[in-house]
């Protein structure tokens, strides 16, 4: 007979609980044989299955052959929920067909930098968007009954001293920016587990935080399932169960077992922690075990079509002057070692041997009218210019009628484990280029890439298509698009800057050697350029199509609305031009009077719609109070401030094409405290405290005289009443405001009716 999971916790010896808190070795679980818990696998990645080879030797790089889809920047900038959910189910069915019970992803670290070396895996730079996509990501892997494992939680946004680096961010920052795309994911998708990260936030590692892991995570999004350490993040064992650490990978081998048993029996942890901790391990795995099927297998061939798919929906047209794609066909040169040899992917624990790969030269060949010549222009493994290479490259493209130069980031230059340095590209690929621009003006460029790179070569280059890491399927996607067989439709998940010096946290990435500061706050990307009012190279959302699409009106359901009520938006789209096509409509939200700091704009909706030409469809986005809200420091919650917002749609954050305004009532009074601090500038729109201000200003300009409206000493005397705090009502009036009356006015102010103020201040008789 099955025991359940809390029966399994009755049985167990104190010695089993503590061993079933860490793993037996780099990828399963321990078994308890006596009491028929088996032992499972759970292994990466986020893009693809890596399930290492078993065997003395066996590297990072030996896993099982599995469908390489687009890496995660990929994936966001399909902008397309269903297809990254049918991406979900496919990694779910060989993960299944693999025997394993958890597949490690999706990452949603927010870029923070473009230099993060680990950006290529992660999903954008906007919370909203890789909070949706990452949601729908979960839902299809767990469709198929495999967990996904939602990471790193969180705040690991670069690699450098990522195992012990203090990320020293504010509430505000962490709530509206580094946080809310794991909670869109756990409240929407309930994930089996979540990986917490290596590094420490504001002072205390995230294995062990249980602001994090416990009251945020679980109080507050209601996560149920495990949370495992990342692998190697347990810092202290016995401190992280009692912060709501679960489970720590790798295993050790015993070392932390006997902390664990040493600490419970000296008292340091509670019974009760380490059988929370165990409970939750048995529940997943419980639920694993039932759902293996060692009979299961996936149709290759099939996945395969789904990563050209989502490889052709993932690339970024980001330049098309004159229409100059797509090619009619000719004769074109495909220059550049990446036609050939792509650079699909990145390195590091996402590295997956795929089941098949495209090859762009071959797939253009087998065009008809087509005639593809090739040079590859440069060594892939060597950054620097080859001579001879490009000489050869340089005949081939001026022979032809078009030049197709495939460059790049090569794989030294990002990866897991450090940062990028600069935004260039290498010596070698930049010398290609220009060669070849001097003997062909119909260049269009294809990237390899998996964050952004600088491009002072643009103005002189026509097309552009930003191919990024787009899996196995990439050189057919990419044929495809060139040649018009398909309509490019993904978008930028992230900006382009021209400099790394645009980008907010140029100061303080990657930090001092042991901590890094987020002094740019919320000012993460577009949210910088915006407000700084910078020029990026590309805007977050860019992307262009070969057809045209018009917006209609932008009309709101109700032009006014208590923060409770959902409100819908609706516009109508048309593809105007000539080829299908499909459009991600954005929908993003300005705040017109804030009382805090807010970005001037923020992405709160997205739809992709694929349209036939002349074909209208009318989109619509239900807008919740979440859309509106900024998280006050001051109260501890999402707050919606009374006011008027912009609610804007468009093709990218900087092209809006329509938009409205409502207005929107907060349902919660603000909780205002006041003190003798307060300033009385800040009383004017309160009902008593705007009667003090009356009266005391009156008084006031009786003892400092008339001085001439808009002269400088009526301006400062102006401003020194405005931010005077009500301490020194008492001080500075001569007597006139008795102390007293300071203690009474804060009763009221505070909420006491004047009376029972008042009484507050009188000793009690008898
Ligand atoms: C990475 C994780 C990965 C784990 C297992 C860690 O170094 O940060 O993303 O899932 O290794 O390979």
């Amino acid at each position: 007979m099955k025991l359940s999971a809390d029966q399994l916790l009755k049985e167990l010896t104190l010695e089993e609980k503590a061993g079933l808190c860490s793993g037996k070795d780099f990828w399963t679980t321990k078994a308890v044989t006596r009491l028929g818990l088996e032992s499972w696998m759970m292994t990466d990645g986020p893009h693809g299955l890596r399930k290492q080879i078993a065997g003395e030797g066996v590297g990072l790089l030996d896993s099982v052959p599995s469908t390489c889809f687009p890496s995660g920047v990929g994936l966001a900038s399909t902008w397309n929920r269903s297809l990254i959910e049918e991406v979900g189910q496919a990694l779910g069915k060989e993960s299944k067909a693999n025997q394993v019970g958890v597949i490690l992803g999706p990452a949603v670290n927010i870029k923070r930098s473009p230099l993060c070396g680990r950006n290529f895996e992660y999903l954008s730079e906007d919370p909203f968007l890789a909070g949706e996509m990452a949601k729908h990501h979960i839902r299809g892997v767990q469709s198929q009954g495999v967990g996904a494992s939602l990471k790193h939680f969180a705040v690991n946004n670069q690699e450098k001293l990522r195992m012990t680096i203090d990320a020293i961010v504010d509430e505000r920052t962490l709530r509206e920016i580094y946080l809310p795309a794991f909670e869109t994911a756990v409240k929407g998708a309930q994930p089996w587990t979540v990986m917490s990260s290596y590094n420490r936030i504001n002072g205390v590692y995230a294995s062990e935080n249980k602001w994090l892991l416990t009251q945020i995570l679980r109080q507050e999004w209601g996560h149920t399932g495990l949370v495992v350490t990342d692998w190697g993040a347990c810092n202290d064992r016995v401190e992280g169960i009692k912060a709501g650490e679960d489970f720590e990978m790798p295993g050790n081998g015993g070392i932390t077992d006997a902390e664990i048993l040493k600490a419970v029996k000296s008292g340091k942890l509670a019974l009760d922690d380490l059988d929370r901790a165990v409970g939750r391990v048995l529940k997943v795995s419980l639920r694993v075990l039932e759902n293996l099927d060692t009979n299961a297998a996936y149709d290759q061939e099939a996945h395969h079509v789904l990563a050209r798919r989502v490889a052709t929906e993932s690339m970024v047209l980001l330049k098309n002057d004159g229409g100059h794609l797509p090619l009619a066909g000719g004769r074109v040169a495909f220059i550049g070692a990446f036609a050939r040899e792509p650079r699909y992917q990145g390195g590091g624990s996402s590295h997956i041997v795929p089941t098949k790969l495209d090859d762009a030269v071959e797939q253009a060949r087998a065009l008809p009218g087509t005639e593809i010549t090739y040079a590859p222009g440069y060594l892939i493994h060597d950054e620097a210019a080859d001579n001879t290479l490009i000489a050869e490259a340089v005949v081939v493209a001026g022979a032809a009628q078009q030049a197709v130069v495939f460059i790049g980031l090569t794989d030294p230059l990002e990866s897991e484990g450090f940062d990028r340095k600069h935004l260039g590209i290498p010596s070698g690929h930049l010398a290609l280029l220009e060669a070849v621009l001097k003997v062909q003006k119909n260049v269009v460029v294809v990237l390899s890439n998996g964050s952004p790179v600088e491009m002072p070569w643009l103005d002189r280059v026509p097309a552009v298509l930003e191919g990024y890491l787009g899996g196995q399927g990439w050189g057919a996607a990419v044929v495809n698009l060139l040649f018009g067989k398909a309509n490019p439709s993904g978008k930028l998940a992230e900006s382009f800057p021209h400099r790394l010096e645009d980008t907010a946290c140029f100061l303080n990435f990657p930090g001092d050697g042991k901590r890094v500061e987020y002094r740019e706050g919320i000012f993460v990307g577009y949210r910088h350029h915006d407000a700084a009012r910078i020029a990026p190279l590309f805007p977050f959302g860019h992307g262009l199509s070969y057809t045209e699409f018009s917006y209609g009106a932008l009309t709101m359901e109700r032009l006014a609305v208590s923060e409770n009520q959902p409100v819908t938006a609706t516009v109508a789209v048309t593809n105007s031009g000539k080829v299908s096509g499909a459009e991600v409509v954005q929908l993003y939200i300005t705040d017109l009077v804030a009382s805090v700091l807010r970005p001037v704009r923020e992405l709160k909706g997205f739809a992709k719609v694929f349209l036939a030409p002349g074909e209208t469809q009318t989109v619509e986005f239900t807008l919740e109070s979440r859309a509106f809200a900024f998280w006050s420091v001051d109260e501890g919650r999402w707050v919606v401030e009374t006011g008027d917002f912009e609610v804007a749609v468009g093709s990218s954050s900087r092209d809006l094409r329509s938009s409205a305004f409502i207005k929107v009532t907060s349902a919660q009074a603000p909780k205002r405290n006041f003190d003798a601090n307060t300033t009385l500038g800040s009383l004017v729109d309160h009902p008593v405290g705007s009667i003090v201000v009356q009266a005391v200003l009156g008084q006031f300009s009786k003892a400092f005289g008339n001085y001439e409206p808009g002269s400088a000493t009526a301006l400062m005397m102006e401003n020194m009443m405005n931010e005077m705090p009500l301490r020194n009502l008492v001080r500075m009036s001569n007597g006139r405001f008795p102390p007293l009356f300071l203690t009474v006015l804060l009763g009221v102010l505070n909420g006491l009716e004047p009376l029972a103020a008042l009484e507050r201040f009188i000793p009690k008789r008898g």
